[in-house]
């Protein structure tokens, strides 16, 4: 299938005009793929000038400590990959002098870097012919190759026939040009088929209905969750503890729980902070609802201020006592974000 020639002269021609397509190295295309995973070039944009501006090469990076890198990661989402992402800048500079290796096997191993990272960060930073298979790409194969699922046998006929129309000579581009493809034309909704370079070859297109191709899976029902948290003011200041967790891992909150039995928030609350910090609280109002969708749960939150009675005893976690210009100097995560909005402005 001859789909490299006419997808390589329309990405020449089209190609939009990103931050992260100027001034490359390994360096910046590795942030830049890192970034883009799950998120929005208009999203990753701000995020990405950021960054290059605070960490200029793998070096700053590793330096840095893990909070600041979490600061400038703030608002992105997906957390690990910003952990990930200093781990293997350590690794790198202790074990290969702070070069960026290009082979598969040893970048690959780095922490957080799948096939994907590998594939499209090896294919444009060193012209190594590996392809890079996303969400857009398996789009654009199941229309090509007239796949209605994604199932795993579907996925090894696009890695297949995606390795047999490489460019050697160009492979980034060629990676590129494919997910450039599935990002500005061939969308999952209104495709613009009439635009599109490599037509000739597609499947869907020639049955008239590409929106079937992939079919979209049964939406799953995602269950909500309640939680609870409290405001605990003392002189101007509220205290905020550092997650430990799998999920938002290093990311700073004020205190909350999950809710077990609805009817019994204030005591679980209470139970909470007594086992954490091993002071009582006494409930004075409730401040507000907070509504936050993650990809598997949405999230209700109540929030609640309290007083705090008697002195921190014990503590089971990393806390601090902050003023709300000190917002600015943690990196908390977007559910945070809405309480503060909730807030006064002296607290
Ligand atoms: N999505 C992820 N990486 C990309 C890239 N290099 N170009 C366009 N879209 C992308």
């Amino acid at each position: 299938m001859e789909i490299s020639s006419p997808l390589l002269s329309w990405f020449d021609l089209e190609k939009r005009d990103l931050p992260f397509r100027k001034k490359r190295n390994p360096y910046r295309i590795w942030v830049s793929e890192i970034m883009l995973q799950q998120t929005k070039v208009e999203t990753v944009i701000p995020y990405y000038h950021k960054w290059i501006k605070n960490y200029p090469n793998i070096v700053s990076v590793s330096e840095s400590n893990e909070s600041s890198l979490l600061k400038s990661w703030e608002g992105l989402g997906y957390y690990s990959r910003c952990r990930n992402f200093h781990k293997a800048a350590k690794i790198v500079c202790e074990q290969y002098n702070a070069k960026i290796p290009d082979s598969w096997d040893a970048f690959r191993a780095l922490p957080g870097v799948g096939d994907y990272t590998a594939g499209a960060v090896l294919s444009i930073a060193f012209k190594k012919p590996f392809i890079a298979l996303d969400g857009n790409v398996k789009r654009v194969m199941a229309r090509i190759l007239g796949r209605k699922k994604l199932s795993k046998y579907n996925i090894q006929r696009f890695i297949s026939t995606l390795k047999k129309c490489l460019d050697h000579d160009r492979p980034g581009d060629f990676n590129e040009a494919m997910m450039e493809l599935g990002a500005c034309i061939c969308f999952p909704i209104s495709p613009k088929c009439h635009k599109c370079p490599i037509s000739d070859f597609c499947a869907a297109y020639k049955s008239g209905n590409p929106l079937s191709y992939p079919l979209k899976d049964k939406k799953k029902k995602i269950p909500q969750r309640i939680f609870v948290a409290c405001l605990i003011k003392e002189k101007n200041k509220i205290l905020i503890q550092r997650r430990q967790s799998n999920m938002l891992n290093g990311l700073w909150e004020i205190p909350n729980k999950r809710v077990n039995n609805i009817n019994h928030i204030n005591n679980e609350l209470k139970n909470y902070i007594n086992k954490q910090y091993g002071f009582d609280i006494k409930v004075l109002k409730k401040l507000g609802t907070i509504s936050h969708s993650y990809s598997h749960f949405n999230m209700k939150l109540i929030l609640l201020e309290c007083k705090k009675i008697g002195r921190i005893k014990n503590y089971n976690q990393t806390y601090n006592w902050i003023k709300k210009t000190d917002i600015i100097n943690y990196a908390f995560h977007k559910v945070n974000h809405k309480i503060f909005t909730l807030l006064d402005n002296d607290f």
